[in-house]
């Protein structure tokens, strides 16, 4: 299984492991971060989530031949702090999410989510979960899957590619990845194709709504930094605009200074705004030579300060 961690070096210096600490890695993967985590950990602990069974799988025997320090929640993590506190954690030294998909997903062809392999229309994360890609194609009406395309793929053809596909599956359904991009490819004109393939953002999008990825962000998020205690850190790679957008704006949100002491030289530490937002890290050149996946990557960092 090959996925090669983004930002790892960055991800593992920002949340600064103590060795007696705990850990959350809200996506295990391929165990890239976590192998690194588990690594700098003596009496700490690690707790993983992922909702993809083959992860967990490849993950755990990964992470058995580090360390016996850690558990694999097999959860999605916006049940973060409810699995957390079934295990009497109520408060972590770090958290990370490294969010989407990994390559192995990718590149299973069998798992329905790249537009350059031919399969059924599935693109599940969490195999228990019942709605699929061939779902949202092939039942949302055309208003909801305008709204779909344009909002989670910033996809300017929204109109015309809905519309080809309501047209398209009223003769026969549109079952597999390869007819979805011919669908696509023959609503668009033919100059969108030189910028790049035409079914990127429809497939983007239509991921996302299958795996409700972003509704559950702000959730998540917001549970994370509850639970961090003061000096722990939280760490965010995201990969397109949308989900880097819902973590700038809640750092944003939670970093607030309050009124009534702006301004002041000294903030007396009970009205310290409840994180501190450290800058934004983008991987280098050298890493996006070595993993065209990174280019997109943004990891965004933030310490807490204060239990509010
Ligand atoms: C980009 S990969 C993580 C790769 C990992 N950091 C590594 O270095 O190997 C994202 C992983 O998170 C999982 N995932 C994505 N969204 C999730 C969610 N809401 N709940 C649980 N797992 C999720 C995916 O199944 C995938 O395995």
């Amino acid at each position: 299984m090959k996925h090669i961690s983004v930002l790892l070096n960055e991800t593992i210096n920002a949340l600064n492991i103590k060795e007696d600490g705990v850990y959350v890695d809200c996506t295990l993967g391929y165990a890239g971060h976590s192998s690194a985590i588990l690594k700098r950990l003596k009496k700490g602990k690690l707790y993983a989530f992922d909702q993809d069974e083959e992860a967990r799988k490849f993950s755990e025997n990964k992470l058995s031949k580090i360390g016996s320090n850690f558990e694999i929640i097999p959860s999605n993590f916006v049940n973060l702090k409810s699995e957390l506190e079934k295990r009497n954690i109520t408060e972590v030294d770090g958290i990370m999410f490294d969010l989407g998909v990994s390559s192995p997903q990718l590149d299973d062809a069998s798992r329905g989510f790249s537009f350059h392999l031919d399969s059924n229309l599935d693109m599940r994360m969490d195999k228990k979960n019942k709605l699929t890609a061939y779902d949202v194609v092939n039942d949302y009406p055309y208003e909801k899957l305008v709204q779909v395309i344009r909002n989670y793929g910033e996809e300017k053809y929204a109109k015309q590619i809905s519309r080809n596909i309501e047209k398209v599956r009223k003769q026969k359904p549109i079952s597999t990845t390869f007819d979805l991009v011919n669908v696509i490819s023959d609503a668009v004109p033919f100059k969108y194709k030189r910028l790049g393939h035409p079914a990127r953002r429809t497939f983007q999008a239509i991921r996302i709504e299958v795996n409700k990825e972003l509704s559950i962000l702000p959730k998540a998020i917001n549970d994370a930094i509850d639970m961090l205690k003061v000096n722990g850190v939280i760490a965010v790679i995201t990969f397109h605009s949308l989900e880097d957008r819902i973590c700038k704006d809640i750092f944003r949100e939670r970093s607030k200074e309050d009124e009534l002491v702006k301004g002041l030289p000294v903030i007396p530490e009970d009205h310290l705004p409840e994180i501190k937002v450290l800058k934004k890290i983008k991987p280098t050149k050298e890493e996006i030579e070595d993993n065209k996946r990174s280019r997109s990557a943004t990891l965004r960092v933030a310490i807490k300060q204060r239990r509010m």
